[in-house]
């Protein structure tokens, strides 16, 4: 049970970063505009526009929710940037691209799709028309794979860089070099696309070149962080010029747990209610770290509120997360009716990327799911841990941004003062394999000389590069392999996935492995409610495969297909599918985003020379297929039970959710490693160990002599 000390008590931590007047009050219907001129960036609008045109590089700071990303586009686009190109505003996001992008045509009154417009992996909805494109960090580093040097940007806007994704640092590096280069065509109008040429990019270096004859010129370049740590930008980009929007923040109260928290959604839960029934009204914003646990709390939430007291406020939820749809992604923002109150429950995109109006109350359990790779034993694995101080302060600081507001931090004061000052750049946390391709598919060879903002350590670079040579993506001078190597680095997935696919055809069941990595590429399919897990269990039953985990994925979404198929109701949400995923205990949204991106990975067959096959249920095939892709991820049964990871050495388990667990097959393929008390393997299947030598034979032969 939380305890919160009372506003009154002596404990109650009041912040102090109130600025701005507390006066300043919103009428409740303000015309879009009028909000727009509301902004704390409106009044720099010229000052900006100077400022880019002025300089190369900027750096704009301001605190969230001033305006930054909505406005500054528009801006520029009113300031004539987009005569001689597009401005391109990168999200680490693609929740913020989605939104945002549908606020900014609202704010144009103008389709989205036409000249605003956004693009995100397995989604682009830009057309020719589009001048202002919203898009993640990843996927610009894609076009620069199409258009090295991005001539169809006169603008990039690099934005929420403080979040230093492993992309935002990839970008920036690239970036910086392409803006040098620009400036370097200007005076010798000869393609330098050409240094990329290879037989199979002539295509693509043509095309190149004609946008240069049509625009060439300078790439201006603009920075944008929700944080103060702004030198460090400035100092990459040769100190380049620094702007502060000057933001609005009044007080909000911080109120710790007296005692940890044991069961931190137990007291997510109750401190939404005592939010509810105590306080005036204004929505909740909670910070939780997925999908699987969203849901969770939406259902507990829904189930709860039926027992509220006559006479209370309504209580609505809306979540928003990566996956969610993006029609479902816009009900956050919309205007909470009079007498209802709404909880929104976010992952940690609400920190910092997007901005929801009237949010009063902030629940912080002090968590969040990142990525950690220890590049020593090669392996990465999801965990949830501690948020720093810095993202603790950007939580609360959501409750006071149109009136006083206040913080739960579901955690004790002390915890608080333990906690990091800011997070790790992800590049020196994360897996680099998949940028170093990406590296390397751009003509640049040299990674270890490669100019990043942080450097990742050495030996990280080293075990990627080793990796990609396993994978036979890089040859044994390090360059990109022909065809695999360039094949890979087309492929909008990990360079693991990636592979799988492209062998998956000649192993005759490209269908079915499409149908995998889909399936991977989403969270949670099925779903548990407390209370139902015996009909839960049994439904998934259906779908079981003794041989594991990733055939049964495979199964639902083939039987999820041939009811779509049978109820004629196509790919749309709702309907007669909807009732099929209730009865089978399947999670709708995650399984029709599975069947898009598998539709998204497709497509890029065909250019490739390859095709879909299906292995028509001889599944000897696809395991022997599932090998051969993810040989990298074996582990053996050890006389204790347990099973030890071939690449690692590590001692890891089967994850109780896995059809395989308290079976003890003597060889398994897993493809994800979960680190809770124990580590545990996820998605995982039984293989036959003779298969490693013949179908990895350049790796395991070594290995197992060793
Ligand atoms: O980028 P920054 O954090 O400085 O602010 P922004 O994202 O440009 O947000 C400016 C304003 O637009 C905020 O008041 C948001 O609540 C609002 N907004 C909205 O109402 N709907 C969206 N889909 C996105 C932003
Ligand atoms: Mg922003």
């Amino acid at each position: 049970m939380p305890s919160f000390p009372n506003n009154n008590s002596p404990h109650c931590t009041m912040s102090h970063h109130s600025k701005g007047s507390s006066s300043r009050k919103r009428p409740a219907r303000q015309d879009i505009q009028e909000q727009r001129r509301a902004l704390p960036i409106a009044s720099a609008e010229k000052k900006l526009v100077e400022e880019v045109l002025k300089n190369d590089t900027l750096v704009v700071i301001g605190e969230t929710g001033s305006g930054k990303t909505t406005q500054l586009p528009q801006f520029l686009h009113a300031g004539g940037f987009c005569e001689r190109g597009r401005i391109g505003i990168t999200q680490p996001r693609r929740v913020a691209a989605v939104t945002v992008a549908a606020r900014v045509a609202e704010e144009m009154e103008v389709d989205l799709g036409q000249e605003v417009g956004y693009s995100i992996r397995f989604e682009d909805t830009t057309s020719a028309a589009t001048v202002i494109k919203y898009l993640t960090d990843g996927m610009l580093l894609r076009e620069a794979l199409l258009d090295p040097l991005l001539h169809n940007y006169s603008v990039i806007i690099v934005d929420e860089a403080h979040e230093r994704t492993i992309h935002t640092d990839v970008l920036l590096g690239l970036l910086k070099a392409v803006q040098k280069r620009r400036k370097a065509v200007k005076q010798e109008p000869v393609t330098e696309t050409r240094q990329f040429d290879s037989s199979k990019r002539t295509a693509i270096s043509k095309h190149s070149e004609n946008c240069n004859q049509a625009r060439i010129s300078h790439l201006k370049l603009v920075v944008m962080s929700a944080t103060l740590d702004a030198e460090g930008f400035s100092q990459y980009f040769d100190n380049a010029r620094t702007v502060y929007i000057q933001g609005r923040q009044y007080l909000v109260d911080i109120l710790y747990t007296y005692q940890p928290e044991p069961d931190y959604l137990d007291a997510v839960l109750i401190t939404i209610f005592q939010v509810h029934l105590e306080e005036k009204a204004g929505n909740v914003l909670v910070f939780l770290t997925g999908q699987e646990e969203i849901e969770a709390v939406e259902r507990l939430l829904l189930e709860r509120s039926v027992h509220l007291p006559v006479g209370s406020l309504k209580l609505t939820v809306a979540p928003i997360y990566a996956a969610l749809p993006c029609n479902q992604q816009m009900q956050v923002f919309k205007t909470t009716p009079r007498g209802s109150r709404k909880v929104i429950l976010a992952t940690n995109i609400a920190e910092t990327s997007v901005t929801i109006p009237g949010v009063c109350y902030v629940i912080d359990p002090g968590l969040v799911k990142a990525r950690i790779f220890n590049p020593r034993a090669g392996v990465e694995s999801l965990s949830v841990m501690p948020v720093s101080k810095a993202q603790a302060l950007q939580r609360s600081g959501r409750a006071g941004r149109e009136r006083p507001g206040k913080c739960f931090r579901l955690y004790t004061e002390d915890t608080f003062y333990k906690l990091e000052d800011a997070s790790i750049p992800e590049i020196k946390r994360c897996n680099l394999a998949s940028v170093v391709l990406q590296l390397k598919a751009l003509g640049i060879d040299d990674i270890l000389c490669f100019d990043f903002m942080d450097k990742p350590s050495s030996t990280a670079i080293r075990k990627s590069l080793e990796h990609l040579y396993i994978l036979g993506a890089l040859t044994d001078e390090g360059k990109l392999s022909d065809p695999l190597g360039f094949q890979m680095s087309r492929f909008p997935v990990e360079p693991l996935y990636a592979k799988a696919v492209i062998i998956s055809c000649e192993y005759k069941c490209s269908a079915e492995m499409l149908g995998l990595v889909a399936m991977l590429s989403v969270e949670s399919i099925f779903y548990q409610p407390r209370g139902k897990l015996e009909e839960a269990k049994a439904a998934k039953q259906r779908f079981l495969c003794a041989d594991g985990d990733h055939i049964t994925l495979v199964n639902v979404l083939c039987a999820y297909v041939s009811e779509v198929e049978k109820t004629g109701n196509g790919h749309v949400p709702g309907k007669g599918n909807s009732r099929w995923c209730k009865e089978n205990f399947i999670n709708g949204r995650s399984l029709r985003r599975a069947l898009d991106i598998y539709r998204q990975i497709e497509r890029y067959l065909p250019g490739m020379g390859l095709s879909t096959v299906s292995c028509v249920e001889e599944w000897m095939l696809f395991c022997r297929c599932l090998t051969a892709a993810f040989f990298l991820n074996t582990a053996r049964r050890q006389p204790d039970g347990s099973y030890r990871a071939m690449s690692s050495g590590q001692t890891v388990f089967v994850h109780p959710s896995s059809v395989l667990f308290g079976k003890k097959p003597d060889c398994l393929i897993y493809n994800e490693l979960v680190c809770t008390t124990r580590h545990y393997i996820r998605n995982v299947t039984r293989i036959d160990s003779a298969w490693l030598p013949e179908l990895a034979s350049q790796y395991f032969v070594t290995k197992l002599a060793a």
